[in-house]
């Protein structure tokens, strides 16, 4: 059942780009550029109309909520808050019934989000859901939502379900924009550049030889920090957390221009970086911090867009992947780290499949 995979998480990476299809399946409509969301259809107004949008979840599903803040606020111009969700609940918030609470979860069972939906119920909010099981609690108890479609995850480290969830809230919020907050010209531009993201990702995951040689040369290292910026920020901390889940090598993820305020202390040659510097908005400034970083002798890491010669000169190793805009880019970033993450993990032996400590779903608070 691993379809001659030898992990149930290498499978998963590499069922990527079918998986991106499947999400978008019958839901994006490029003839006309039109989105059919089934799921919320009967609530976009109430979405459209919500004061602010608070997205709820735990571990991975709270990276993807955080690309979700980034996504609705830049297209849909909707307030967004991102909490964990056992924050959230814990922490006496304010819900109002004009709010809408979205709610991410895989599993649908986690216990601290589950119980987040069924706090921001009871005080009136619209709550919303982004599952991929089927059925499943979360699911059932929310008003609206939508399934991610990724199909079974069974490795404990989440790779595809987080690349469909992105793809769930890119297409969310450009329903939420569509003739309100963005041109119908750009709706067209991003709806062509997310369905070319399944081919782009196919290239990238055809580099894993490379990633694997690179994984290789820092399989022994004590301390990984990963930076990034804008919506590859919260890549950053993904690519962070699948390294510790399944290596045990202790890592960081922080916005790239954090690095001044504390990180930087700990940088010297037995610490490698990896640098998501994709060509957008702040390349410039990434740059500036990669340089900073290798004046210090740290090892450079760096996901860089396919031509990018500037950048072959200041790191110790670049993977190229193909050019596609800024919103796009996380579908594209994450799949590197996933695999750099899963080739150290299998470099030191570790059971990538069921790490230790850890559970699919986390039931219990
Ligand atoms: O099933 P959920 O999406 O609610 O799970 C949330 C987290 O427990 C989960 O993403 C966890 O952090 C993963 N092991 C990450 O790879």
């Amino acid at each position: 059942e691993k379809g001659g995979f030898e992990h149930f998480m290498l499978k998963e990476i590499f069922e990527q780009p079918s998986v991106m299809q499947d999400v978008m399946r019958g839901r994006i409509h490029l003839e006309d550029n039109t989105l059919h969301l089934g799921g919320v259809k009967d609530h976009l107004e109430k979405l459209r109309k919500a004061k602010r949008i608070i997205i709820c979840a735990c571990g991975t599903s709270w990276h993807a909520g955080l690309i979700g803040e980034y996504l609705i606020e830049e297209f849909a111009r909707i307030p967004v808050e991102v909490d964990y969700a056992s924050e959230f609940r814990y922490r006496t918030p304010i819900i109002s019934p004009d709010d809408v609470v979205m709610v991410i979860s895989q599993s649908g069972e986690t216990a601290d989000t589950l119980a987040a939906l069924r706090m921001a119920k009871e005080k009136g909010a619209l709550v919303m859901g982004i599952c991929n099981v089927v059925g499943s609690t979360i699911a059932r108890e929310t008003t609206c939502g939508m399934y991610t479609h990724a199909g079974p995850e069974i490795g404990v480290a989440s790779t595809k379900a987080f690349t469909a969830q992105v793809i769930v809230l890119y297409m969310l919020a450009l329903a939420l924009s569509i003739g309100r907050t963005i041109k119908d010209e750009e709706i067209a531009l991003y709806l062509k550049e997310l369905s070319e993201a399944p081919q782009k990702a196919a290239s990238i995951i055809a580099q894993h030889a490379d990633i694997r040689a690179i994984a290789k040369v820092y399989k022994d290292a004590r301390n990984f920090l990963y930076l990034g910026r804008g919506f590859n920020f919260p890549v950053a901390l993904e690519g962070a957390l699948k390294l510790k889940e399944i290596s045990y090598i202790h890592a960081e993820g922080y916005p790239a221009a954090e690095m001044k305020h504390g990180p930087i202390a700990l940088i010297d040659k037995d610490m490698p970086v990896i640098f998501i510097a994709t060509r957008d908005s702040t390349y410039t400034k990434i740059l500036s911090n990669i340089e900073e970083v290798r004046t210090r002798k740290g090892k450079i890491i760096a996901i860089a867009t396919e031509g990018d010669q500037e950048i072959s000169n200041l790191a110790d190793h670049v993977i190229y992947i193909p050019y596609a805009a800024a919103p796009v880019t996380p579908l594209l970033t994450v799949i590197p780290l996933q695999l750099l993450s899963y080739y150290i993990a299998t470099e030191r032996g570790c059971n990538v499949d069921r790490p230790r400590n850890l559970a699919k779903s986390v039931t219990v608070e």
